[in-house]
């Protein structure tokens, strides 16, 4: 791997787009120019399974302004159903609350909402089942879990190692369905026109990536790919829920479709979030780990049981994370799901190793307490040469370095380990560790173009998404240092299905992806064209295989510390101080690396205290479906939240150095939060979110 020499790269470059974004000019989804556009209101099913018997829309269509009304009775027929998320109006069934099961197209946004309010269903209504039990009669195997994990794995003789261990933890953790509520909810407008060559169809879609969008929705339309154009120059958050298309945008195209060429306008609210576009599934995790008199792991176990919908399989790899953390002979994961008559679960940023994390590294914290040990001393006991599950080498593996800068920095060496003993007025005070890590994943068919477009101009062509994360400044970044050029002279062209082919925002993959085919585009083109070269000039690359991929495993690592209050009268939890130390190889951006750092750390403190989505068992839908009631830690709850990273350059993975830092921030936070609440209590919360009601009766 040759990597590139940093110029640009490394310097804290504000937002290239910030400008727009400040001035209310960057041009979201709905924002997107649309000429005598129409506007789309969903229905959807008031049963969480059953079968729609009739629909009576002529209220609706007597409202002055309503333009269309679809039903499943008379939508237009999809040309693939193998999605069933997608497969939306086909047939009557219903097969989760929420589903759509229609749409009203009118002139305004608030008349298509009044004609869907009017809009009377009636049902066959079924018996659902919606609850996640351990002992659910209905658990199965997946065949892999996402995204190609095998489900299980086994090394050794679990059982026996535990039965001869010293020490030994044995507890069930459980996290609660969570929502992604990015600022921007899902938005989109559909325009379909018909030429002479067949449809000619525009997405402007909030997703986190255009041509993944376009891949999955156009056969769903019997379109081939180059009919269909996703455009998305702004995205206002995704977090994993807006990295495939979802239900809505098939009854935006739908609507589009029979709306004789006018633009129609999606934008879902808030409430319609919580059932159409994925959340973060309902875990119960099973931990075992055994250890021997020196706090050394003999027996690591981790078995999951999660959920998923009857409508489609989305199978989270909870536990692969257990499988690389700590060297111990004898291991074994398993995950098992039941099908339940839910929305389909998706990617939560950092789905399978943020809620895995969470469980293992709260069971660490619980042997660090039965072995007397410093919980940063039993994982340092525990650091494994090599990855424990392929044998390979890591690429580099600096968690130690991670849990000493972090310790150091934190003020951990006066640390007295017992719990529940600090009491500062009315607050029991503690504080609590927990590692992370983040796989480095490399996305394949990616492609950038490059072509000197006038004096002094380099235009970088490549159809990436910027999702808030500052792929908009990173790649303009690596497009300069590249190519040998000032910032400056990077006019980048991103967030388009017409420009080269991208992979998705997701998997903290992007810059690596994207920036892989940018240097190797910038270096073909200096072979081709020289310096200065010819204006007009052009080069397209593939980013090549890297080398290494097969020799190495490449993890990114961190280790959070955290420091918590817990009020001693109420249980009111406070957390004033967090500190993330991180090592993901060469930072491309300090200034939008830290966003991403402290976002993730944020969202992890939220996932500790606050956030829980509740399914009614009688109903089957999330009454927490709004703000006032799905809590997400606001700015009062924010106190000190840094993040700092080790200097560092990753040699084996892309040229750049770096490794992929979106998503390891949240990794390992909100175990560091439960176990400063129990140093500061002695009261051992396993049940996210932690809530004073948890908390309370336990209290010293
Ligand atoms: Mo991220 S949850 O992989 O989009």
């Amino acid at each position: 791997m040759t990597l590139l020499q940093p110029s640009s790269i490394g310097s804290p470059v504000a937002r290239r787009d910030g400008h727009l974004k400040v001035t209310g000019t960057a041009p979201y989804a709905f924002e997107q120019p649309a000429e005598a556009a129409v506007y789309l209101h969903p229905v959807q099913a008031t049963i969480a399974r059953g079968r729609v018997t009739a629909m009576d829309i002529t209220a609706a269509q007597e409202l002055s302004g309503v333009v269309d009304v679809l039903t499943v009775f008379d939508a237009p027929a999809l040309s693939d159903t193998s999605d069933g998320e997608l497969t939306i109006l086909q047939d009557t069934e219903v097969h989760y609350r929420g589903q759509l099961i229609g749409g009203v197209v009118a002139e305004t946004a608030e008349i298509a909402r009044e004609a869907a309010a009017f809009v009377t269903v009636r049902y066959d209504e079924g018996r659902h089942d919606v609850e996640l039990t351990a002992d659910h009669p209905g658990l199965y195997t997946p065949e892999s879990v996402n995204p190609s994990y095998p489900p299980d794995t086994a090394d050794g003789d679990v059982d026996a190692a535990l039965a001869s261990a010293e020490f030994r933890v044995d507890a069930t953790y459980t996290t609660p369905i969570e929502h992604n509520n990015p600022m921007e909810p899902h938005a989109c407008i559909a325009r379909w026109e018909t030429g002479d060559d067949g449809p000619r169809v525009t997405l402007y879609d909030s997703t986190q990536g255009t041509h993944a969008a376009r891949s999955t929705l156009a056969p769903v339309f019997g379109l081939e790919p180059e009919q269909l154009r996703v455009i998305a120059p702004h995205v206002g958050g995704g977090f994993g829920s807006k990295g495939a298309p979802h239900s809505h945008n098939v009854l935006a195209l739908m609507a589009a479709q029979r709306a004789d060429g006018r633009p129609v306008k999606l934008a879902l609210t808030r409430q319609q979030m919580f059932s159409l576009v994925g959340y973060r599934t309902q875990t119960i995790q099973r931990l075992r780990l055994g250890a021997d008199a020196d706090g050394r792991l003999s027996a690591i176990a981790h078995d999951v049981v999660e959920q998923t919908s009857a409508v489609k399989e989305y199978a989270e790899q909870t536990a692969v994370t257990t499988r690389k953390m700590y060297a111990a002979p004898n291991r074994q994961t398993s995950h098992r799901l039941a099908a339940l008559d839910v929305p389909v679960p998706y990617w939560m940023r950092a789905p399978g190793e943020c809620p895995g994390t969470y469980a293992a590294e709260v069971a660490m914290d619980e042997l660090a307490v039965a072995c007397g040990l410093d919980p940063i001393e039993l994982r340092v006991r525990n650091e494994p040469d090599v990855d424990p599950e392929s044998g390979k080498p890591w690429s580099s593996r600096r968690l130690i370095d991670c849990l000493r800068l972090g310790a150091q920095r934190f003020g951990w060496a006066d640390r007295d380990p017992r719990p529940g003993k600090h009491v500062v007025g009315q607050w029991l005070t503690g504080t609590g560790v927990s590692s992370a890590t983040y796989p480095g994943m490399a996305m394949p068919g990616n492609s950038a173009r490059i072509t000197y477009s006038a004096e002094g101009v380099y235009t970088v062509a490549i159809g990436a998404a910027d999702i808030g994360t500052g792929t908009w400044t990173t790649l303009s970044q690596i497009a300069a240092d590249a190519l040998g050029c000032e910032l400056a002279a990077i006019d980048l062209q991103i967030g388009d299905s017409a420009l080269p082919p991208a992979s998705v925002a997701g998997g903290s993959s992007g810059i690596t992806s994207w920036g892989s085919a940018i240097v190797a585009a910038a270096r073909r083109f200096r072979t081709d064209h020289g310096d200065p070269p010819a204006t007009g000039a052009s080069t397209v690359a593939q980013a090549p295989e890297n080398p290494d991929a097969e020799k190495f495993t490449v993890q990114s690592f961190g280790a959070h510390f955290v420091e918590a209050h817990v009020n001693r009268d109420t249980g009111e939890i406070r957390v004033p101080r967090m500190l993330g130390v991180f090592s993901v190889g060469r930072a491309i951006n300090a200034r939008t690396l830290r966003s991403q750092l402290i976002g993730g750390m944020t969202m992890g403190l939220s996932m500790a205290l606050h956030e829980e989505s509740v399914r009614d068992p009688r109903f089957g839908h999330v009454v927490t479906q709004d703000f006032a009631e799905y809590h997400i830690s606001a700015h009062a709850d924010v106190v000190d939240v840094d993040a700092i990273w080790l200097d560092d350059v990753e040699e084996h993975f892309n040229p750049m150095g770096s490794r992929g830092a979106g998503e390891i921030g949240i990794v390992g936070a909100a175990a560091a939060v439960v176990n400063a609440v129990y140093h500061a209590t002695g009261v051992r919360v396993r049940d996210l979110p932690v809530t004073l009601d948890k908390v309370l009766p336990g209290l010293p």
